[in-house]
């Protein structure tokens, strides 16, 4: 057995793709997992919380939190939680008080940041680093995941 860990690497096309791949994702890591989400604006980290929360069962209308930091999806029927947070408006790490960064830490329940770099030393241990890479084409994106889901 090869026990080395690379990140793994997958190229995605269009929405449908970068979706079909996180909801695969969530599937693997399961219900608990922080996914810290790298990439450029227009890269699709939004779209790629919307195939997490799909792959979760959590049927939410997901967007981009553009005025608040912090949008929760509850499920109606299962009453289960997604937290997705954008910090790209956080001024630093300081700030993350002021919005509660612990206590969703705290609640155990299933989260993905977007611009993670702000809260950088307040990640969590267990967090997955995802990175998104726009191109060769506009609809083409590399996603790298580390660590790699486990197998299933
Ligand atoms: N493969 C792809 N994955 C995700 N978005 C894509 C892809 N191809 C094109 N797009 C477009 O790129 C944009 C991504 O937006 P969004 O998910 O909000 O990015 P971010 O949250 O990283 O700023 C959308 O306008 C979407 O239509
Ligand atoms: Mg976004």
């Amino acid at each position: 057995m090869d026990g080395e860990r690379r990140p793994h690497v997958r190229a995605v096309h269009g929405v449908r793709g970068t979706q079909d791949f996180a909801r695969e994702l969530a599937q693997s890591f399961g219900p608990r997992a922080f996914y810290a989400l790298e990439g450029d604006l227009g890269a699709g980290k939004t779209c790629f919380v919307q195939g997490l929360c799909d792959g979760l069962g959590i049927r939410a209308a997901v967007s981009s939190p553009t005025f608040a930091i912090a949008n929760e999806y509850r499920d109606e029927s299962s009453g289960r939680r997604f937290l997705h947070l954008d910090l790209y408006r956080l001024s630093g790490p300081d700030e993350l008080d002021t919005i509660g960064w612990d206590d969703y830490l705290d609640s155990g329940d299933p989260m993905a940041v977007e611009w993670p770099e702000r809260a950088e030393g307040r990640l969590p241990p267990g967090a997955i680093r995802v990175r998104f890479s726009i191109g060769p084409g506009p609809d083409d994106r590399t996603i790298e995941v580390d660590p790699p889901p486990p197998d299933r």
